[in-house]
């Protein structure tokens, strides 16, 4: 019963918490901001440092050490997207006390679709649609108990990348790698899910030639996630009996790569013009056999044509209105 009430008092704590973070204006917000950080103080005085002070009742102290997966690094916790919440938004407040009452380590939390179910706000995202990619995905239907969107997403760190133009590439798909690698990596995480031997993943893909290049330039997603070209980033996991292993799915004009990573960029490039780096980016992975000054001469050829079309069109149509 305690577990239910707790997960309605989330749930519309998050949809609360989402109109009025979102909307308010610039003041509001920054003075919210501002007394979220003050109450954070709090549980950052122990969970933002490796070590603790605990003190008894009579007034005893001792050092205690604090267990990695409990720290809470806090320069990245306030550049998160969520960077503006309260731990208590979140958590409940009755964490303030110490030691924590053994009913908190029932708590269920709030997910990314208590919030950000059909919310405006952030529509583009269409979370909606990731949410029933990720429940099709094997994550999910071989371990729908524990996995959740936080497996990958981490609730204190979490920020968006693909979408982000201020971001390279190259940044991209560090950033998305490190969420897979995260478990596939790491042998403590693996196994707090799956109680097996963590698959080697260098002799996993030991058919791929320049393994080291191919993970610093593909992201994992673009061979093990169903393309679809409904979201940006696609979520739906599949086995590995169904991960690509042909080597024109990417080495082609058709290439895989242009309707999941690239196609952002591609889409930001047509509102910006040409004058964007990515697209020489992406032109240059694409391409099966291609030559750098060629491709940039090639463009800029583009670029000239384009211009010229504008130039003409614009006169024709004033001279046009001019005629009328
Ligand atoms: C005096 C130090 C201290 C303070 C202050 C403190 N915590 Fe903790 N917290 C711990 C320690 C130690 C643990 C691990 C032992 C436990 O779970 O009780 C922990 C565990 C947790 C857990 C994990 C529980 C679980 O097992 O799932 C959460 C969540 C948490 N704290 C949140 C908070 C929040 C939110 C605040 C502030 C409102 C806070 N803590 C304040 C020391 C502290
Ligand atoms: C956006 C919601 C949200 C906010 C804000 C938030 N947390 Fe959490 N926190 C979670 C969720 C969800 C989990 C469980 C993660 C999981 O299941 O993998 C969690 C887990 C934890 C844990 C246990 C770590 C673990 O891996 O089990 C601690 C400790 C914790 N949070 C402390 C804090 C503190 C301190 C703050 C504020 C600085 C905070 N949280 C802010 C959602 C949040
Ligand atoms: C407790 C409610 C809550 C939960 C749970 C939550 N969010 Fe949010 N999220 C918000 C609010 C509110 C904002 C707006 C914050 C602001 O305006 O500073 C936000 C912002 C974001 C943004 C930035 C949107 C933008 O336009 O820049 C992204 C992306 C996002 N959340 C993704 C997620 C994902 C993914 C999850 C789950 C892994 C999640 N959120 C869980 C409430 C939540
Ligand atoms: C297996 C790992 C994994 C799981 C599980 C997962 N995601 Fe993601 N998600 C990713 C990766 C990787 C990205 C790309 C991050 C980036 O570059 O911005 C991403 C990106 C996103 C984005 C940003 C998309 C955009 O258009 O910019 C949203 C929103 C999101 N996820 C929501 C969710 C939700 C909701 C769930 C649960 C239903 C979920 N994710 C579960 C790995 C995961
Ligand atoms: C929270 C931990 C975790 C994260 C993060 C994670 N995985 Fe997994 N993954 C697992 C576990 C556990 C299994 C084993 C599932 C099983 O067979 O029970 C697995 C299995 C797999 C498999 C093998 C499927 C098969 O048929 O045996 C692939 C492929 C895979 N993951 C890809 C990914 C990709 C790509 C990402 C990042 C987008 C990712 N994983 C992120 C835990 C994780
Ligand atoms: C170029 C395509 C490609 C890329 C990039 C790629 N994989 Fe794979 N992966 C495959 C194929 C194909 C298999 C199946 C191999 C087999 O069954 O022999 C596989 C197998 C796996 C397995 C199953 C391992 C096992 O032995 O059970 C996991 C887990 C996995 N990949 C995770 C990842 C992660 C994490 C990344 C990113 C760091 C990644 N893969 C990048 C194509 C790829
Ligand atoms: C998921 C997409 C994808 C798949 C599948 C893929 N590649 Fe690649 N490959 C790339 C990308 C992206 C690069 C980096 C291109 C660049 O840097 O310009 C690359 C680079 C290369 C390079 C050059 C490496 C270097 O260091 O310059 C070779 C050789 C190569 N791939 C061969 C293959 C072969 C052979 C296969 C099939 C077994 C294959 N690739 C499958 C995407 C892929």
């Amino acid at each position: 019963m305690k577990k239910i009430s707790i997960f309605f008092v989330f749930v519309f704590m998050g949809a609360m918490q989402f109109t009025a973070i979102a909307q308010a204006t610039a003041d509001e917000r920054a003075q919210y901001i501002a007394s979220a950080k003050e109450s954070n103080a709090r549980c950052i005085s122990c969970h933002g440092h490796k070590k603790f002070t605990l003190t008894d009742e009579a007034g005893n102290t001792v050092l205690r050490k604090l267990y990695q997966e409990l720290f809470i690094d806090t320069v990245a916790y306030y550049s998160s997207n969520h960077y503006a919440f309260g731990c208590t938004d979140c958590h409940s407040s009755e964490y303030e006390a110490f030691p924590h009452a053994l009913a908190l380590k029932f708590e269920v939390k709030p997910g990314c679709m208590d919030c950000h179910e059909g919310d405006e706000a952030v529509k583009k995202f269409k979370f909606e649609l990731i949410n029933e990619e990720f429940l099709k995905s094997m994550h999910s239907s071989r371990h729908n108990e524990e996995f959740s969107c936080w497996s990958c997403h981490s609730p204190h760190y979490y920020k968006i990348n693909a979408r982000d133009e201020n971001k390279t590439i190259s940044s991209t798909i560090q950033y998305d790698n490190a969420i897979c690698l995260s478990c596939h990596g790491n042998t403590q995480k693996y196994q707090q899910m799956n109680d097996t031997i963590l698959p080697n993943l260098i002799s996993s893909h030991d058919w791929l030639p320049n393994q080291v290049s191919h993970f610093k330039s593909v992201r994992c997603i673009e061979c093990h996630a169903n393309l679809s070209d409904s979201v940006l980033v696609q979520h739906e996991i599949l086995s590995k009996d169904k991960a690509i292993r042909g080597c024109k799915e990417c080495h082609s004009r058709d290439s895989r790569l242009t309707h999941s990573l690239y196609r952002f960029q591609r889409s930001e490039l047509r509102k910006l013009g040409f004058a964007n780096s990515a697209l020489t980016d992406s032109q240059f992975v694409v391409g099966a056999n291609r030559n750098m000054v060629l491709e940039i001469a090639f463009l800029f050829v583009l670029v000239l044509v384009f211009t010229g079309i504008g130039i003409h069109s614009y006169f024709r149509k004033k001279i046009k209105t001019h005629h009328e």
